[in-house]
């Protein structure tokens, strides 16, 4: 837990109504939401405005461009918010925002806003970290108890962790090189599909041939819960440098076979940290498993994993889509878990752009156009 922190001493078991910030991307979004940590919560509102027609041109996220967005349509939308729930300012218990990570730009429009909210309406604020969040939506659908195993896949993450309970996670895998969702962007920007690529490429996958191109399954067979897209994504390249110039089918064939390669990888990984997962917990019995992040929308993957938790006797819990990419439902959600405890963050808590949520966690996040 950050050093900042301030741990107060009573432990919450009324609900909590907290409005959350998100701001560590592409998408600006503000969410209140009601609840007690170990229940379902109630979403009130959750509103996010996506800035992807901006982007599109560039075929990934430029900083600059986030940033500036971010500052003309927060504002707005919190007030949105906050009537759509119809509550005022007073009425929430605490504010919280994404410290991070990802592109310091946006990190700071978010933070400064939810401090100078904090500050006017003196309430607590917390510095959330945006992948603990994505980590915890299960409890705000679900009502998931810890410990749990989450898969979490984004555009800047690829990790198998362990959750053991808020600001307590162990890493069990992570990628060594792309994030599953940047091997999606890649590839979508490669096979010109449009921005940003998941959707385009699972769109596509559904009327192409899967077994046309035989593409590597990165990591597979190996020991241990690690992934690695650069050398499929290279691969790939290769394949379809040969075919130009691509007819719909080729696009299509090309899409479904890069989509079914990184199923049967993400597959195999996780049955590695399932059974990690299973040792580590030394029970016999059903195991929570929690898909999160953008890629976790993906309808392929969430089938494969499905039957993989079955097979492994994983209970698998995938928010719902619009639960899954970025938003501020689960930033208010990782409010209430922190207020809960009692730990909340003073006034001077500063933008992290590198923030694992475990030792050995990949830190990056969202590096924007020029990193990827
Ligand atoms: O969690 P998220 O909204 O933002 C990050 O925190 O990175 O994830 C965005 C990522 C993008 O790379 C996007 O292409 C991917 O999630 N994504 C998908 C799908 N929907 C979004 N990937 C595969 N299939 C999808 N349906
Ligand atoms: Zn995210």
């Amino acid at each position: 837990m950050d050093s900042t922190n301030r741990q107060m001493t009573n432990q919450s078991s009324h609900e909590i109504t907290v409005l959350g910030l998100e701001t560590s991307c592409d998408e600006t979004a503000a969410a209140v939401v009601s609840g007690v940590p170990g229940r379902p919560g109630t979403i009130r509102a959750n509103l996010v405005l996506s800035q992807f027609d901006e982007h599109a041109p560039y075929g990934g996220v430029v900083p600059e461009i986030a940033a500036r967005a971010h500052i003309d349509h927060l504002d707005s939308l919190i007030a949105s918010a906050l009537r759509e729930a119809g509550l005022g300012l007073n009425d929430v218990d605490a504010i919280a925002a994404t410290a991070g990570p990802g592109l310091v730009g946006g990190l700071m429009v978010g933070l400064v806003t939810g401090k100078a909210l904090a500050f006017a309406a003196q309430k607590p604020f917390v510095a959330v970290n945006h992948l603990e969040a994505h980590a915890l939506t299960a409890r705000l659908v679900s009502g998931t108890q810890f410990p749990y195993l989450v898969l979490l896949v984004s555009g800047g993450h690829c990790q198998l962790l362990e959750a053991r309970g808020v600001g307590d996670y162990t890493l069990l895998g992570t990628t060594l090189d792309d994030a599953v969702g940047e091997a999606f962007d890649k590839t979508a920007k490669l096979l010109g599909l449009g921005y940003p690529g998941g959707p385009h490429v699972e769109k596509w996958a559904r009327k192409g041939n899967a077994k046309r191109f035989d593409l590597p399954r990165p990591m597979k067979g190996r020991p241990g819960a690690d992934f690695s897209f650069a050398g499929l994504k290279t691969a790939l390249r290769q394949t379809v440098t040969k075919l130009v110039p691509l007819t719909e089918t080729d696009l299509a064939d090309a899409a479904a076979s890069f989509q079914l390669a990184v199923a049967d990888a993400i597959e195999d990984r996780t049955r590695n940290a399932m059974r990690m997962m299973r040792e580590r917990a030394g029970t016999e019995g059903p195991i929570p498993f929690v898909v999160a992040g953008g890629v976790a929308a993906n309808t392929a993957l969430r089938e494969r994993l499905e039957t993989l938790a079955q097979a492994e006797g994983f209970d698998l819990t995938a928010p719902p889509m619009a639960l899954c990419t970025d938003n501020a439902a689960m930033i208010a959600w990782a409010g209430i878990e922190r207020v809960a405890i009692g730990s909340i963050d003073t006034l001077d808590a500063s933008p992290r752009p590198r923030w694992p949520l475990a030792a050995g966690g990949d830190e990056t996040h969202n590096s924007g156009l020029t990193g990827k």
